[in-house]
């Protein structure tokens, strides 16, 4: 049974070979595809923007997964949208009006996430769950690829699944990036998981069908009691 989306990062893809790239992702049966975007502010290293995304988009048919580590989101979410994110994802540590920025991110017709630095707390979210459509945990401080993972982040997982649960919204969907490898996605699923970021992970071996298949393959091992969060993703199609 599949109980957990991958979503490969396409940040540890090679540039060169974008379109190729996009393309194998595509064959090897993936579906959604992590798009992280910098802007040397919010951390420390720059990537791509709105332009990027919005080329990407006419030839992939990918749900596409928008993390912003920027600084001053809300001045951008009206680009994202447009260039083509289904799932638009800013950082608590980066909002003022955390709850403007999600009702705003819905009223684009798009997914609203909202993500949480390593040292940031999940109870900030209390107030907010009614706009949030998934909760992103970053297993790394984030900025780079390819860093080590913080084993807290498992604990961090489960805690915020209970926090769910009591709260009301046993069906919130938790997604985890940075870090993620066939080593922690079996925990990371039975600690309250639903969506895994990987980059350097997958991306390291040449062949991506393999690389889904391996992930896919210990991912079905984990025992869930509940798919209710992964329930909910599997409704999710990309915005025509
Ligand atoms: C980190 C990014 C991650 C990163 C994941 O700042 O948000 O999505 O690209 O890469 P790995 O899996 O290599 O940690
Ligand atoms: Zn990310």
């Amino acid at each position: 049974m599949i109980n957990c989306v991958l979503s490969p990062s396409l940040l540890s893809a090679n540039f060169v070979f974008l379109g190729h790239e996009l393309g194998e992702l595509e064959k090897a049966g993936v579906k959604w595809l992590h798009l992280d975007v910098m802007d040397g502010v919010f951390v420390p290293n720059i990537t791509f923007g709105a332009p990027l995304i919005r080329s990407i988009r006419k030839a992939c048919p990918l749900f596409f997964d928008v993390h912003l580590m920027i600084d001053r989101p809300d001045a951008y979410l009206e680009d994202f949208a447009a260039a083509g994110a289904d799932l638009l994802t800013t950082h608590i540590e980066a909002l003022t009006h955390p709850q403007r920025t999600l009702a705003r991110i819905r009223e684009l017709g798009i997914k609203a996430g909202i993500s949480l630095n390593p040292g940031t707390g999940f109870e900030r979210l209390k107030w907010l769950l009614p706009w949030v459509d998934l909760i992103l945990i970053m297993g790394v401080n984030p900025g780079f690829s390819g860093q080590p993972f913080i084993a807290e982040t498992v604990g961090k997982t489960r805690a915020c699944r209970r926090f769910l649960t009591d709260e009301g919204y046993p069906d919130t969907p938790i997604e985890v990036d940075g870090g993620v490898s066939l080593l922690n996605i079996k925990t990371l699923i039975e600690a309250g998981a639903d969506a895994l970021v990987s980059g350097s992970a997958f991306f390291g071996s040449g062949d991506r069908a393999l690389s889904y298949k391996k992930f896919n393959e210990i991912a079905e091992q984990a025992r869930v009691n509940t798919d209710r969060g992964f329930e909910r993703l599997k409704m999710w199609k990309r915005n025509q």
